[in-house]
């Protein structure tokens, strides 16, 4: 374990993130309070924190989907701000389209961008559809496929244009433990195999500490970094690894940071 704050010099900082939403009627919500998050190149970095902490908020900066009221974003030490094609988003909800079948769903985003001809866009769709393991439903259409599988077309669809860095919200949240643990297996396949780097925002402690490579863990709100926890456990990993003392050691340490945070969280709730 270390104290917050280490710099890369090629890679992604979040540096002192603040947001204050506003609402109509003149209150503000404190989401956000002067956060730092840094993941090198090819890093694997897990955020967890108690409900409504701010984890969504702080990806949603990040991604440039809206504006910070304090701080500031940068790769390679170059300021950011917006969106950009270096950095991909992938929320739990899918949100394909529906008219559209697992192919074309992958391949939108190609045609809207018109920079690739038509044939390295469709060798990039074909290469994408085993990526996830789809190969063998690419003419189906999303009301026919599991959670799951939808979930591949979501990632298929973000990695499609090659970004540096995923940015991941709960991806897995909305599926059953079974196709949970097999999709966490997936992804750690395909990041071992292209190194992307990885913001991934969970609840779930074992699926935080199977999957990354240090573990941001926040306080309530207002979003802060309340302790990083480094994850040296060996790479690849197989599922079992859940089951080792080293791993649930770790898991332990991490539920009793949140078990405070909760704590604290309801008081405030109490108080309110
Ligand atoms: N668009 C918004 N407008 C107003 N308040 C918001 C908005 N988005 C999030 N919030 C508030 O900010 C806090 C953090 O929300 P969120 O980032 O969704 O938390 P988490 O993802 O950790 O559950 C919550 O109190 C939430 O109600
Ligand atoms: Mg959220």
């Amino acid at each position: 374990m270390n104290t917050p704050q280490c710099t890369p010099n090629r890679g992604l900082e979040a540096r002192g993130i603040t947001k204050i939403f506003q609402s109509r009627r003149g209150s503000a919500t404190r989401a956000l309070d002067g956060i730092s998050v840094t993941a090198a190149d090819g890093e694997f970095i897990a955020i967890v924190g108690p409900s409504g902490c701010g984890k969504s908020t702080l990806l949603h900066c990040i991604a440039g989907l809206i504006e910070l009221d304090g701080g500031s974003l940068l790769l390679d030490g170059r300021k950011i701000t917006g969106p950009g094609e270096e950095r991909a988003v992938v929320f739990q909800d899918p949100s394909l389209l529906p008219w559209r079948t697992v192919r074309d769903n992958i391949s939108f985003g190609m045609e809207l961008r018109r920079k690739l001809d038509r044939e390295t866009a469709r060798e990039r769709t074909e290469a994408l559809i085993d990526l996830v393991g789809l190969r063998g439903f690419e003419t189906h259409y999303p009301s026919e496929l599991s959670g799951g599988m939808r979930q591949r077309v979501n990632l298929a669809r973000a990695l499609a244009p090659h970004p540096r860095i995923l940015l991941m919200d709960e991806p897995f949240g909305a599926l059953d433990a079974q196709t949970r643990e097999a999709m966490q297996s997936e992804l750690l396949t395909i990041w071992e195999r292209d190194r992307k780097t990885v913001l991934f925002v969970t609840h779930d402690i074992e699926e935080a500490v199977y999957l990354a490579d240090r573990v941001y863990v926040l306080s309530a709100r207002p979003g802060r970094v309340q302790q990083i926890v480094d994850i040296d456990l060996k790479r690849p990993r197989p599922p079992e690894i859940k089951r080792d003392s080293a791993f649930t050691a770790i898991e332990l340490n991490i539920w009793k940071l949140l078990q405070n945070q909760n704590a604290k969280a309801m008081n405030d709730e109490h108080a309110a």
